[in-house]
């Protein structure tokens, strides 16, 4: 029987990647089920390494046309999975970075009209999206006939960030259980750190989590619950110094402004941003070897003089998108086996 993993909100269903990846979409963190899942991906994400870095051309998407649909702004998501695509040899990337000033959403298409009309106007085999509400990518999946990949949706999934991430883990600390994994700044409202800390949980029996935010910004308690359930142990703190010299991994976020669209709620974003700051001073009191990352853009919670401490991997984080993004469009495309 096919497993399928269900949209909280409308019920939608994507296919697991039990079996295999080929023709699925990637919705969700929650389509991992195994450890051999990764394993594989990230298997093939060192071949892709290998590719950028001997800067050899090939040609594994020669014959495959693929739609990039973005909603919100980007910078790294965008461009890492279109540098991917050209990356595989594909020719033709249909990419449209602002699908909300730009297309005829302007005057009121809904999403499946839209997913269906760009299949039908590109005779696209993948289609990338990102968008601001949670059910999404689960809705496009639900109305394509073709592969969608999440760039990214709502508050709550954020799949391809979190591949990249837990592959920068393994690449940088060379395991991928074991670790006490912190995650700072706003993780009611950050997408990133839900799915990473999902990830995580599926190569990892007893993950250990420290999440660190202000209290009206702390990990929704359904969040909490799952990651329990999955045999996670959680240290809920506002105190990062408490528990810094603890991690071995510290995966920071910005505060997210966007969500905070009231006067009321702006005023608050004010109070909370700043909160946080990592310097040279403070990772004086981190182990030697642990990693700083982000998901990046950074509003001023790593201070600048970070980035020449050899823990900030937040930049080689990017380009570990590069490779991961290019073995799941091969893998998802099925030009990769
Ligand atoms: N990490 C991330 O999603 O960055 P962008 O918003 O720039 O794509």
């Amino acid at each position: 029987m096919t497993k399928t993993v269900k949209s909280p909100i409308n019920g939608y269903k994507v296919k697991t990647f039990d079996g295999g990846f080929r023709s699925k979409s990637m919705v969700s963190i929650n389509q991992f089920t195994k450890a051999s899942q990764i394993n594989k991906l990230f298997a093939v994400a060192k071949r892709m390494e290998r590719i950028v870095k001997a800067r050899k051309p090939n040609k594994i998407l020669n014959e495959v046309t693929i739609a990039e649909l973005f909603y919100q702004p980007s910078t790294r998501t965008f461009t890492s999975f279109l540098a991917a695509a050209r990356w595989l040899g594909c020719q033709r990337v249909i990419a449209i970075p602002g699908m909300t000033a730009y297309s005829s959403v302007v005057k009121g298409e809904s999403l499946r009209d839209t997913i269906q009309s760009i299949e039908q106007t590109t005779a696209c085999d993948a289609i990338i999206i990102r968008h601001p509400e949670n059910n999404s990518a689960y809705e496009a999946a639900n109305f394509a006939s073709v592969p969608i990949l999440n760039g990214g949706s709502g508050k709550l999934e954020h799949p391809t960030q979190a591949v990249l991430d837990l592959y920068t883990i393994y690449r940088k600390m060379g395991k991928m259980k074991g670790l006490k994994v912190g995650m700072l700044g706003d993780l009611k409202y950050g997408r990133t750190v839900k799915s990473l800390a999902k990830i995580l949980t599926v190569v990892d029996k007893n993950p250990n989590f420290y999440f660190i935010s202000p209290k009206v910004l702390k990990m929704p308690r359904e969040e909490i619950k799952l990651l329990k359930q999955r045999g996670a142990e959680v240290t809920e703190t506002e105190n990062l110094k408490k528990v810094l010299g603890d991690l071995d991994v510290l995966y920071v976020t910005r505060i997210q402004k966007e969500w905070f669209k009231t006067a009321a709620q702006q005023r608050l974003y004010k109070k909370l941003k700043g909160q946080y700051i990592i310097s040279p001073k403070l990772l004086k009191k981190a182990k030697k070897k642990m990693i700083v990352m982000h998901p990046l853009p950074r509003v001023g919670e790593i201070s600048y003089e970070v980035d020449e401490d050899s823990r900030a991997v937040y930049f080689e984080e990017m380009r570990m998108g590069l490779y991961t993004r290019m073995a799941l469009l091969g893998l998802l495309t099925g030009k990769i086996k």
